[in-house]
């Protein structure tokens, strides 16, 4: 998802803004610009594709200017040309914005602006803010008035970046569902989509909340409600970014970079909260809700994409550790539903980024309803995570590749932590404490041999793939499809193993090969029947096994031998050769595996 990152103070603004945009380049995008006002008025300049390109173009017209905006693009409205990317400004160049989200209204409003006579440039609904902007200022001479005028004719969701050769010292920064924080230097201020940007720059934030306006000075800023206009006071909080291992460490991407920290991740999160000696599990985040967690009678999972298949693993995991009813639902889904929800459920929302629109707009969507809401997400102090009542950080460290992998590890083991912590006396409690203490050295053990990057060149010519999984390994079959289409760009289904034969069956053949999930799980030979009916119709099989004198295993064309672990952990040892297997074959089809086409980090829009 794109970013926004501005600067004024004591230093030069491009420099500051090219590093702010890399930092955030893991995010996704599709464009990038700048605008940087100088003495002579405002210097702006834009560029498709990667940031390094429109570091050439500024390295060669030098904007110079101690007051600048910058942008990444994620095209929602208007190709992704140069015309299309940010910064937008009015036709007379008095106001230059960058903008995060959709305008919702924005049709109506350029029509109103067109007929008063602004002449648009480009096909965005992000230039109608601009333009706005003039009309705005126009009417009322003053540019904080026009501002405040014009975000509250805006519908829809924005993190905005404004500045004017009306008020030439000047920040500004709004916030509707938008991330947005103010970093606060020696004698410079930031503006950023996303505390990655500052990470060098300023360990002082004040996240903005929505519907409030900043207004940043060489001496200040003061925050404003949309509403009231009266001012905000809130104290800036010490936010260390400085992540030692924020670079890629020797490995070619971030995803084998990623991946290779699942082991680490299952310690850091477990770190502190589980002891299998002792037998406690304790999850410090759940201990203020404890009490309600007592009168709880259901839980309702809220998620997109990978956060919501670790969301179905948490299904099972409650079902049969808590035993409470759960059901997990897509977020993009929830929020237009007209479910009646009981006070005795809680919702627990996933979410690696904080951000995701659909999650944060099906929160807020029960904002009110008085029902407990949890979370679970891995970036402190993410939107999400201060919309939630309790929650449990997934303490993964920063993901950069757009694939999520280690945070569905993160994710994941949080959920069996969860399930523990709600029940100490299930009959699986001690056996999945101390699962979860060998988990880390037996999942190092298989990242050290396994025959999965020799596997995965043999499947890279296919053009479709079936992902087949019963119970734990159902989720873990519909992340592997994810994880193989959005990286390697193959056509993959995942599908629960027992419904193969309700239709998908008709697309095997020698050029539809299934990748299965055959764990040992009590229901093994249900599996075999699944494999069979694939065999006898020229389907080639990789399957992931724990046993590889199974009978699964015989059918097999291909194994990939995990560790032995109990059921409720076998989605960490089979997500982590499902990551391993998309990698591989998108490494052997040559794909840009940390930023994959279309895609985003952080999907901020909806
Ligand atoms: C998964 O690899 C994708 N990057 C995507 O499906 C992602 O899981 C989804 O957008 C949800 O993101 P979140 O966890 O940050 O909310
Ligand atoms: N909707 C705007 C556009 O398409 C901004 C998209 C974004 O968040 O990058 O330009």
């Amino acid at each position: 998802m794109c970013g926004i990152v501005a600067s004024l103070g004591s230093r030069p603004a491009s420099p500051f803004i090219i590093q702010g945009l890399k930092a955030l380049e893991y995010r996704g995008y599709d464009s990038a610009g700048l605008a940087v006002m100088g003495a002579k008025g405002v210097k702006c300049i834009k560029a498709v594709g990667q940031v390094s390109r429109l570091e050439r173009k500024v390295k060669f017209k030098r904007p110079a200017g101690k007051l600048g905006i910058g942008h990444t693009r994620w095209a929602t409205h208007g190709r992704v040309l140069v015309k299309n990317a940010h910064p937008h400004c009015d036709d007379k160049g008095q106001f230059f914005v960058v903008h995060n989200g959709i305008i919702e209204n924005f049709a109506i409003l350029k029509e109103f602006l067109i007929k008063k006579g602004h002449k648009f440039s480009s096909d965005t609904d992000s230039e109608v803010v601009a333009q706005l902007l003039a009309y705005n200022f126009k009417q009322v001479g003053d540019v904080r008035q026009a501002i405040f005028l014009t975000l509250r004719s805006l519908k829809g969701a924005y993190a905005l970046a404004i500045i004017s050769e009306k008020e030439p010292g000047k920040l500004w920064g709004a916030k509707l569902s938008g991330p947005l924080v103010l970093g606060i230097g020696e004698q410079q201020f930031y503006l950023a989509s996303d505390p990655m940007a500052l990470a060098n720059f300023s360990r002082r934030m004040i996240v903005l909340e929505d519907n409030e306006v900043v207004e940043i000075t060489t001496e200040g800023y003061t925050i404003s409600n949309l509403e009231s206009e009266k001012t905000v006071k809130r104290p800036a909080a010490l936010v260390d970014l400085a992540d030692k291992e924020a670079g890629l460490g020797g490995y070619s991407d971030y995803m084998s970079k990623e991946i290779a920290e699942s082991p680490r991740v299952v310690e850091d999160v477990t770190r502190g909260r589980l002891n299998s000696e002792t037998g406690i599990v304790k999850l410090g985040g759940l201990d203020t809700v404890a009490s309600q967690l007592e009168h709880i009678d259901r839980i309702l999972i809220i998620a997109c994409g990978t956060s919501y298949f670790a969301g179905m693993v948490g299904e099972y995991l409650f079902e049969e550790i808590s035993q409470i009813p759960v059901e997990v639902q897509l977020a993009s889904e929830f929020r237009y539903r007209n479910e009646p929800l009981s006070r005795s459920t809680a919702v627990i929302v996933i979410s690696q980024s904080g951000e995701t629109a659909d999650t944060i707009a099906a929160l807020q969507k029960i904002s009110d309803s008085g029902i407990l809401k949890l979370g679970v997400v891995n970036v402190v102090g993410s939107t999400l995570s201060r919309l939630t009542d309790a929650g449990v950080y997934c303490q993964a460290g920063l993901e950069k590749s757009v694939a999520s992998t280690k945070s569905f590890i993160a994710q994941v083991t949080v959920l069996v932590m969860m399930a523990l912590y709600l029940n100490n006396h299930s009959p699986l409690y001690n056996e999945l404490l101390r699962g979860l203490t060998d988990l880390p050295e037996q999942m190092r053990g298989f990242l050290k041999s396994n025959s999965v990057a020799k596997i995965a060149k043999k499947y890279a010519k296919y053009n479709n793939f079936l992902f087949l999984g019963r119970r734990y390994a159902y989720p873990v079959a519909l992340e592997g499809a994810l994880k193989l289409k959005e990286i390697s760009y193959i056509h993959a289904e995942g599908l629960a193993g027992g419904e193969i034969k309700h239709g998908s069956l008709a697309l095997v053949d020698k050029n539809c090969p299934c990748f299965a999930t055959a764990l040992s799980n009590g229901i093994d030979d249900k599996t075999v029947n699944s494999l069979a009916e694939i065999k006898a119709r020229k389907g080639k099989i990789v399957a992931v096994v724990d046993d590889p004198k199974s009978e699964a295993a015989k059918l097999t064309d291909d194994l990939i031998v995990v560790p032995k672990v109990p059921e409720a952990l076998q989605p960490l040892v089979a997500g982590l050769a499902c990551h391993l297997f998309a990698y591989h074959v998108a490494k052997t089809l040559k794909r840009p595996i940390d930023k994959p086409r279309n895609l985003a980090k952080s999907v901020t829009v909806e």
